[in-house]
């Protein structure tokens, strides 16, 4: 209806972590403006956009932020994390390594924002299927052992984007 972007029970500030070139920026535009960019470049400083969705009977705005995955920028501000009351530690399933480091992201973001902030953790890319290096079984026994959501996307092919955001924002409702 009309005032829908009027009427605004909650706003929620959801981060975006993990390595470079994992998909964070992809997620965030597919999310947001359903746009996919193949030859997008590495994020400067800190971007964020929002998205009004409604969850339940309620009308959320989600402000996501997304900044670089580099190291070189790892010493974002603290406003980065200020506020912020949920996460998607996302790695890449065709890079072992961006899964190696996702514990290095839940700290920084834990260390960061508050403890009690909620995460998930999302393996990024299952379009690539061919290439992968991190199995389903293995990011899911870790996210067991972490007590943490997960769920396997492609900005891609539009597979599990929606559902992630989505899922995080009821949990946090
Ligand atoms: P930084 O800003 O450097 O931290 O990287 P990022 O995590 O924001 O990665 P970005 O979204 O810029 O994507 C990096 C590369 O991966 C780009 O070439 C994207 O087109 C590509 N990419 C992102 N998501 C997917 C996906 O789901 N599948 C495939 N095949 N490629 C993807
Ligand atoms: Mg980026």
């Amino acid at each position: 209806e009309d005032d829908f972007e009027d009427r605004e029970d909650f706003l929620f500030k959801i981060l975006l972590v993990g390595d470079s070139a994992v998909g964070k920026s992809n997620l965030l535009s597919r999310f947001t403006k359903n746009e996919f960019d193949p030859d997008s470049k590495s994020t400067i400083g800190v971007e964020f956009a929002t998205k009004i969705v409604q969850v339940e009977d309620k009308i959320i705005k989600a402000q996501i932020w997304d900044t670089a995955g580099q190291e070189r920028y790892n010493s974002v501000t603290t406003s980065y994390y200020r506020g912020a009351v949920g996460a998607l530690v996302v790695y890449d399933i065709t890079i072992h390594q961006s899964f190696e480091n996702v514990n290095k992201w839940i700290n920084e973001v834990i260390e960061n924002s508050n403890p009690n902030i909620l995460l998930l953790l999302v393996g990024n890319k299952i379009d690539l299927e061919d290439t992968r290096q991190v199995t389903t079984e293995e990011a899911k026994t870790f996210a067991e052992e972490r007590n943490l959501a997960f769920i396997e996307t492609s900005a891609l092919a539009s597979t599990n984007v929606d559902q992630a955001f989505i899922s995080i924002l009821k949990r946090i409702l």
